[in-house]
């Protein structure tokens, strides 16, 4: 018999038709005449209740069957006595495909910690939190392609592998086949990567974006979204060593309009999620209120689906750089030396703690800080008159702070080639790049959603190690 996913099953109301079903068990319960299975196959939050009645025979295979047993159960559709969904099945054949060995099992049925889930990576799909996670994550990963298949953008691959840095961070997994127990030296005592396998030094890129220009200045709107690398040593809730990237890039497009798309696209996600992923979300919903039992009232965040729809409708606040360092310099917590950085004047870079206090205590929404200072933001941002700041713009959200950086690029040939010098950066690498500028150069800007703070945001988690299936931070590589 051909199987029925249990999402398709539960909004049936076949009753008395014979169906298939396979998954994993979640929990049973006995008592002496019956006997309730709880199965889920991940195709959606629930599980169906197989009722089973005992006989000797069903009793040899129900003592086999454990939480994390795969089976396949042949029944019939019942209407269920119990609240919440309409069907059960009352089980007619059931096949243990895969036993679990109850003393071995990691997942009881109870609560884990998150920490140890994570320890449990090639598992934890089959708890609630990570199979609705993971659905979700598919869906914003199908919304962010529909939007820009509906805005006319095109996508691109743009390398994992490349030669130069991005961002000018210096945060790079560098790429290499040279035998580092017999690395071949120059002359000059160097490494001589001339043996190596590109001939010159290589690395995982840290962004798609510098490629991303060159397409956008042929086919005048495209995006990437791919996996980038940074070997940046931040163990925090909101860091990976490699995380996912949307990048959208616009020819013609200033940092204004640069902006109004940021807006419109974050704002069309999260209301995609809202029609498209409600079961998950509401189980997401109450995960954190439990979570959040034992915090102070003050302290807890704003429910989930409630703080969705809140961002939808507000228009994010857009200030300067400098408007923002004024409301931080004279805030309560810079004041009263409560921020961990403390904001002296001009010039500082904004730490997530400033962040978070403009769009949560201050605006009490999101927030766009535009023209930033020149020495704090990557060489290609397009510069501003004033000789001192650039044309950048970061999107902050609250819990979160940033969650999109961008900017308008120096279209500027002269101006892009000097900055490329100040900074240091190798111009070897930059030739292509710098081209640009030189045949028909056009004002552009774009931006990058990092994908799973985006992920943390529509799913109420803390911790971006637990929106994305496994994990790259430092000291950790496992599965
Ligand atoms: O601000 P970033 O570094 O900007 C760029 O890479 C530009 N090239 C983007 C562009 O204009 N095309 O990174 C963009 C976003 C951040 O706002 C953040 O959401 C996310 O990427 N991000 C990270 N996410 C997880 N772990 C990390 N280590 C991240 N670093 C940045
Ligand atoms: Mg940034």
């Amino acid at each position: 018999m051909k199987r029925t996913e249990i999402k398709t099953l539960l909004e049936s109301t076949d009753y008395g038709k014979t169906v298939n079903v396979k998954g994993w068990v979640r929990t049973k319960r006995e008592s002496k005449n019956v006997a309730f299975i709880a199965l889920n196959d991940g195709s959606t939050i629930k599980s169906v209740q197989i009722v089973v009645d005992k006989n000797p025979e069903i009793e040899k295979i129900l003592d086999n069957i454990h939480t994390g047993a795969a089976l396949s159960v042949n029944g019939t559709i019942i209407e269920s006595p119990g609240k919440g969904q309409k069907v059960e099945i009352q089980a007619k054949e059931i096949e243990v495909l895969g036993p679990a060995d109850p003393e071995e099992y990691p997942l009881q049925p109870k609560k884990h910690t998150l920490e140890f889930l994570r320890e449990i990576a090639h598992l934890r799909f089959r708890t609630n939190t990570f199979g609705a996670i993971t659905r979700v994550r598919h869906a914003m990963i199908f919304a962010i392609h529909k939007y820009f298949t509906e805005n006319g953008f095109y996508n691109i691959h743009t390398p994992i592998i490349t030669a130069s840095d991005a961002e000018g961070a210096g945060e790079m997994f560098q790429v290499t086949t040279l035998d580092l127990n017999n690395i071949p030296k120059t002359d000059d005592g160097e490494v001589d990567f001339r043996k190596d396998f590109f001939g010159k030094p290589a690395n995982l890129t840290v962004s798609g974006q510098l490629e991303a220009e060159l397409a956008a200045l042929a086919l005048s709107k495209v995006y990437t979204f791919g996996p980038t690398f940074r070997a940046e040593n931040s163990n925090t809730s909101r860091h990976l060593a490699e995380f996912w990237m949307i990048e959208p890039e616009v020819a013609f497009y200033d940092i204004n309009d640069d902006m109004d798309l940021a807006e419109d696209m974050v704002k069309y996600l999260i209301r995609y999620a809202l029609e498209n992923c409600m079961d998950d979300l509401g189980f997401l919903s109450k995960r954190q209120q439990d979570e959040e039992k034992s915090k102070k009232a003050d302290e807890r965040s704003m429910e989930l689906i409630e703080k969705l729809r809140f961002v939808i409708d507000q228009e994010f606040e857009r200030i300067t750089y400098t408007e923002a360092i004024d409301i931080l310099r004279n805030s309560k917590p810079n004041k009263k030396k409560k921020f961990q950085y403390l904001i002296e004047g001009w010039g500082a870079d904004l730490q997530s703690e400033h962040e978070r206090y403009l769009v949560e205590k201050h605006f009490k929404k999101p927030v766009i800080i535009t023209d930033y200072p020149k020495d704090i933001k990557a060489f290609y941002m397009k510069q501003n008159d004033d000789g001192r700041t650039v044309r950048a713009m970061d999107v902050l959200f609250p819990q979160i702070g940033e969650i999109i950086g961008g900017s308008q690029r120096e279209d500027d040939y002269d101006k892009l080639y000097n900055r490329i010098k100040e900074m240091g950066i190798p111009e070897e690498s930059m030739w292509w790049y710098l081209e640009t500028r030189k045949f028909g150069s056009v004002i552009h800007s774009g931006f990058g959603l990092g994908f799973e703070r985006m992920m943390l945001f529509v799913t109420g988690m803390g911790n971006i190690r637990d929106v994305i299936p496994f994990p790259r931070t430092p000291l950790n590589c496992e599965f």
